[in-house]
């Protein structure tokens, strides 16, 4: 009996590496294309990953806050609106599922900081190219930023 439950608890710690391994294995193998990219634009590849501004740590993300999502569907409304829609493409891109292309860092980073990123992100340069707009910071508080990212949170759960 005991050695049954000893097997099974390997199995389960084995299984259990196994998907941090599954998680972890895509980065690491593009660490290296990734650091060159870094690297050509001047960036750590914190910056590569989660945008250059004044967030320069990973967010701790807590469980969906509604009211602080509502207050963002408010800024996003008063602040954004006249550039994006949720569902289409207007004068910038689409953003209810903004939150699956980039990471919540770098969604604040971008509302927070546009001017820098885009003169120095590759990636924002890319969408430089395809909307012809530069996006301009809008005034928004970091408080603020943080409550329009839980409101991106909440729409990309509504699809
Ligand atoms: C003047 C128009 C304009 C306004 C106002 C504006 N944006 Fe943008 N936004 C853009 C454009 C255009 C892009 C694409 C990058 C570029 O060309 O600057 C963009 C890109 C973004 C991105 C990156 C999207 C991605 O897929 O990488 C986010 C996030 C974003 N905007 C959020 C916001 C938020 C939140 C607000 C309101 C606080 C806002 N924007 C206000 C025009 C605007």
């Amino acid at each position: 009996m005991k050695l049954i439950k000893a097997l099974i608890l390997a199995s389960l710690l084995l299984l259990a590496s196994c998907g941090e391994s599954k998680e972890k294995a895509p980065e690491s193998s593009n660490d290296s294309a990734k650091e060159k990219l870094a690297q050509k634009f001047g960036l750590t590849l914190f910056e590569l990953e989660n945008g250059v501004g004044p967030i320069k740590e990973k967010l701790d993300l807590s469980p969906l806050d509604i009211e602080m999502a509502s207050r963002g569907q408010k800024l996003f409304e008063e602040k954004c609106a006249s550039c994006h829609k949720l569902d289409e493409r207007f004068t910038g891109p689409a953003q209810r599922d903004v939150i699956e292309r980039r990471t919540p860092e770098y969604i604040m980073n971008m509302i927070l900081n546009p001017e820098e990123m885009i003169a120095k992100h590759p990636e924002v340069k890319k969408m430089l190219a395809m909307y012809m707009t530069s996006m301009t910071y809008q005034n928004v508080s970091k408080e603020q930023a943080r409550e329009i990212l839980e409101y991106f949170r909440k729409v990309d759960k509504e699809k």
